[in-house]
C-alpha cells in the first residue's frame, strides 16, 4: 500500500477500560464520561506523552482488522457495563452472580467472553529449550513453565495461526531456567545483567525479524514470569521496556510494578503433580482454629509475624517454623477459618492459593502487593489484608469479624476457587485465562492506530 504511513496512537477512547475494572460499580456511571477520563486518565497521560512512540510502516490491512476486532470487543463491554446485562444472563445466569466477587461482573463476564471469541496470541519460536519454550512445572514457580506450556499446546485456541493474526505477542523466556541453568553463586555481581542481556537479546532478534516489536514499541508484548528476579529484566533498559507488559508474581508496587501496565499473577505450589488438588475442605461450621501458619521465617514480615505469634502456645493464632508433629499441613488449612499468608522474600506467597485452594480465608499480610487479578477480582470479599504494622492486632482484627461475616466471605472463597485452579488444557476461567485476560484488558487499553497521509 504505497502512501500508506502508519503511526501509532494510544487510544484515547480505550484507555477507560481499565478505569472501568478498577472502579466499583456503583461509581461506572461517573467513570463513562471519556472526555472526563482522557483528561483525568494518569494512564493516558503516560502514554500520550510518550515520546518513543515510532513513526513505522506497516502493513495496514492486518492491523486494521486486528484493531476493528478489539474495536467491537469493546463496543460490546462497554454496552454490558450501560445495560448491566450479564453475557449469558438466561443461560448461564447463576454462573456470575452479580456484585459478589467481582467489582463489576458486568464488565467481566462479558469481557471475557469476547476474549475466547477474538483473542489470538503469537509465541516467538526462536530461541531453544531449557531457556525458552519451557519452565519449571513443579514447586513454587510451576505457573511459569505451565503457561508456556498451555501457550505452545497444539490445539489451544487461543494461539495464534499467523502472527499477523495475533493482538498480542508472548515472549516465551523462563526467568526460573535461567537461574536454574546458568547462575552460579560466585558469579552472582554480574548476573543480573546477564539475565538482562538474554532478554535484550531475545527482543533485539523479534524487533529486527518482525515489524511487529516496532510496530507498539512492544505494548502489545508480554512475558510471564514467577520468580523473584523476574521485575529486575527491565531494570537494565527502561527504554526497551516502558511499555511492555511484564506478567509477574513478585508484584511489588514499591519496585516498579506498575498495574495499569503490568500483571500480578497468582503463585501455586505443586509438589506432587502437576495440578493441585482443590476441595471445599471442612464446613465452615467445623473448623477449629481460628489462624494457621507453618512456614519458613523468609524476609523481615514473617520475622515480623514469628517475632508476635511464633511457636505459642496461643490456640486462637497457631503460627510454626515446622508443622506440629502427628499433625497434616493440608488437614490444618481445612480445620482453619483463616490462613496467615505473609510476603516471604517477596510479596508474593502460594500459601495465598493453598489458602484458596483449601476453603480457607487468607489474611494477606503485605506491603506494596498488588493482589492477582485485582482489576477483576474484589478481594475485600473473601480475604482480609493485614498491613505489616498491624501484625501484633491480629488476633483483635480476626475476633472482630462476625460469624456471619465470616460464612459469607467463606462461601465467595469457594466461588473464586475455579479463578486459581491450574487446568491442562486451560478451561475457562481458571487461572490460565485470568491471567490471559488480564494481558487482554491491558491489549484493549491500548490501540494501534493507522491511518493514511497523503
Ligand atoms: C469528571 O468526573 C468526576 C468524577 O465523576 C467529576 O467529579 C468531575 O466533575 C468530572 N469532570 C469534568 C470536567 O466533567
Ligand atoms: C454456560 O456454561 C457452561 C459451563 O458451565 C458452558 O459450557 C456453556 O458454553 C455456557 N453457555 C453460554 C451460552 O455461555
Ligand atoms: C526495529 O527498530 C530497530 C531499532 O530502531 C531496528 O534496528 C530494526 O531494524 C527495526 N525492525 C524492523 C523490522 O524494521
Ligand atoms: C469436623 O472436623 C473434624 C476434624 O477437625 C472431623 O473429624 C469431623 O468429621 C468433622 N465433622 C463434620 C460434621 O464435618
Ligand atoms: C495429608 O492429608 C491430605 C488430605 O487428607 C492427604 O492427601 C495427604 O496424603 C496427607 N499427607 C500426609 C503426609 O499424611
Ligand atoms: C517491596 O519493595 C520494597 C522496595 O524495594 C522493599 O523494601 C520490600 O522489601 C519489598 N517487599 C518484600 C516483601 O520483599
Amino acid at each position: 500500500m504505497a502512501g500508506a504511513k502508519f503511526i501509532i496512537a494510544f487510544a484515547l477512547l480505550s484507555l477507560v477500560f481499565l478505569v472501568i475494572f478498577l472502579s466499583p460499580i456503583n461509581h461506572i456511571h461517573n467513570y463513562l464520561s471519556i472526555s472526563n477520563l482522557t483528561s483525568t486518565s494518569t494512564a493516558t497521560s503516560r502514554l500520550l506523552q510518550d515520546e518513543s512512540v515510532p513513526k513505522i510502516k506497516n502493513n495496514d490491512i492486518t492491523l486494521a482488522r486486528i484493531e476493528e476486532q478489539l474495536a467491537k470487543a469493546r463496543g460490546e463491554i462497554h454496552k454490558a457495563i450501560v445495560e448491566k446485562s450479564l453475557a449469558s444472563r438466561n443461560t448461564n445466569g447463576s454462573y456470575i452472580r452479580e456484585g459478589t466477587i467481582y467489582k463489576n461482573p458486568f464488565a467481566f463476564l462479558q469481557s471475557h467472553t469476547q476474549m475466547i471469541k477474538t483473542f489470538k496470541i503469537w509465541t516467538y519460536r526462536e530461541g531453544e529449550i531449557p531457556l525458552m519454550h519451557n519452565g519449571p512445572m513443579k514447586f513454587v514457580y510451576s505457573v511459569e513453565g505451565d503457561f508456556i506450556e498451555e501457550m505452545e499446546r497444539k490445539g489451544n485456541p487461543m494461539v495464534a495461526r499467523d502472527p499477523d493474526e495475533a493482538h498480542a505477542f508472548f515472549i516465551p523466556i523462563s526467568i526460573t531456567n535461567i537461574v536454574y541453568y546458568l547462575y552460579k553463586p560466585d558469579e552472582a555481581i554480574g548476573f543480573r545483567q546477564r539475565m538482562q542481556t538474554i532478554v535484550e537479546d531475545y527482543i533485539g532478534v523479534i524487533a529486527e525479524r518482525y515489524p511487529y516489536w516496532n510496530r507498539s514499541n512492544g505494548a502489545d508484548h508480554f512475558f510471564v514470569s514467577c520468580h523473584d528476579w523476574g521485575p529486575s529484566i527491565s531494570s537494565g533498559n527502561t527504554k526497551m521496556f516502558k511499555n511492555f507488559i511484564r506478567v509477574l508474581c513478585n508484584a511489588n508496587s514499591s519496585e516498579g510494578f506498575i498495574p495499569i501496565r503490568d500483571v500480578s499473577m497468582s503463585e501455586f505450589n505443586a509438589p506432587f503433580n502437576n495440578i493441585p488438588a482443590v476441595s471445599s475442605g471442612q464446613s465452615p461450621y467445623n473448623r477449629s482454629i481460628l489462624a494457621f501458619f507453618a512456614g519458613g521465617i523468609h524476609g523481615f514480615v514473617r520475622e515480623r509475624l514469628f517475632q508476635y505469634w511464633g511457636n505459642k502456645e496461643d490456640d486462637d493464632i497457631q503460627v510454626y517454623n515446622y508443622v506440629p508433629k502427628g499433625r497434616n499441613y493440608t488437614e490444618l488449612l481445612t480445620q482453619s477459618k483463616y490462613c496467615l499468608c505473609p510476603s516471604g522474600y517477596e510479596v508474593a506467597t502460594s500459601r495465598l492459593t493453598e489458602a484458596i485452594y483449601m476453603g480457607c480465608i487468607p489474611v494477606i499480610i503485605k506491603d506494596h502487593y498488588v493482589l492477582p487479578y485485582s482489576d477483576v477480582l474484589d478481594w475485600s470479599q473473601f480475604s482480609i489484608q493485614v498491613a505489616v504494622d498491624k501484625i501484633p492486632e491480629i488476633k483483635r482484627i480476626l475476633h472482630e469479624i462476625p460469624f456471619s461475616k465470616y460464612l459469607e466471605m467463606q462461601k465467595k472463597l469457594i466461588e473464586v476457587q475455579r479463578h486459581f485452579m491450574v487446568n491442562l488444557p486451560a478451561k475457562h476461567f481458571d487461572v490460565f485465562h485470568m491471567i490471559l485476560h488480564s494481558v487482554w484488558l491491558r491489549r484493549l487499553n491500548v490501540q494501534l492506530n493507522s491511518f493514511d497521509s497523503p
